[in-house]
């Protein structure tokens, strides 16, 4: 792991979400994402997937949300405070011309980079509050639900054609594979992971082939038709 130190770091207003600045820029591209620890802590590092990655202002950004032990830690972090790293890991997400992309809550992150960085025909986001939204409201176009109609049924009321590049909960996910039919699924599966680099097989996901794969090694994009999402829920 390597080390780098907090350039800044903002919170939504009610401490929902927190943005942070990393000293530095490591190479990654949409879709990557590091293993990161405070200190020693936790002992079983966190996957975050890169919120932005800024060469000009050398800094890598990552979205947090206060959910966890190291997430709840980071609304005391300050501005120097030094994290541990090991990234970029995963594989990019692969360039889809004219894409929609639909993220929720924290699955922002993945999609902020790779729509900043090359564009998209719709970008849909479902947010918990009003404060996240304000929050994240950084992009152009954003169709942003709030509650309590839920950022899915937005897309689909949208009569949308084309790819979907989506990253959220794992319902949200799967919604969208089974019931989207103006085109491709991709789906950037977030799921729990303690190695990164496909040793300990803590993060598989079953595919209706009865293939087994690992989000860390394999994706964490994949095609959302070709996931079995009984196996995985
Ligand atoms: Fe260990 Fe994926 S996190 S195999």
């Amino acid at each position: 792991m390597f080390k780098s130190k907090i350039k800044w770091i903002k919170k939504s207003e009610n401490e929902a979400l927190i943005l942070i600045a990393l000293d530095g820029t490591f190479g990654s591209l949409p879709g990557q994402f590091f293993m990161m620890k405070s200190g020693d802590f936790p002992v079983i590092p966190r996957p975050f997937s890169v919120y932005f990655e800024d060469e000009i202002r050398g800094e890598t950004l990552f979205l947090l949300k206060p959910r966890g032990l190291l997430t709840e830690e980071a609304l005391s972090w300050q501005i120097g405070h030094e994290l541990k790293l090991k990234g970029p890991l995963g594989n990019p997400i692969p360039v889809i011309e004219g894409a929609n992309l639909v993220a929720g809550g924290s699955g922002y992150a993945p999609l902020h980079f790779y729509g900043s960085k090359y564009g998209y025909k719709n970008f849909y986001l479902g947010t918990t509050s009003k404060e996240e939204a304000d929050f994240l409201n950084n992009l152009p176009n954003l169709k942003i639900t709030c509650g309590p109609l839920v950022v899915t049924e937005r897309f689909f009321q949208d009569n949308n054609e084309g790819a979907v590049i989506a990253c959220g909960p794992t319902p949200m996910l799967q919604h969208l594979s089974e019931q989207y039919h103006g085109g491709s699924v991709y789906v950037s599966i977030e799921e729990r992971m303690a190695c990164g680099t496909g040793m300990c097989e803590g993060c598989a996901v079953k595919l209706k082939s009865g293939e087994i794969k690992f989000v860390c090694k394999d994706g964490p994009l994949f095609d959302g038709k070709e996931v079995d999402w009984q196996w995985l829920t």
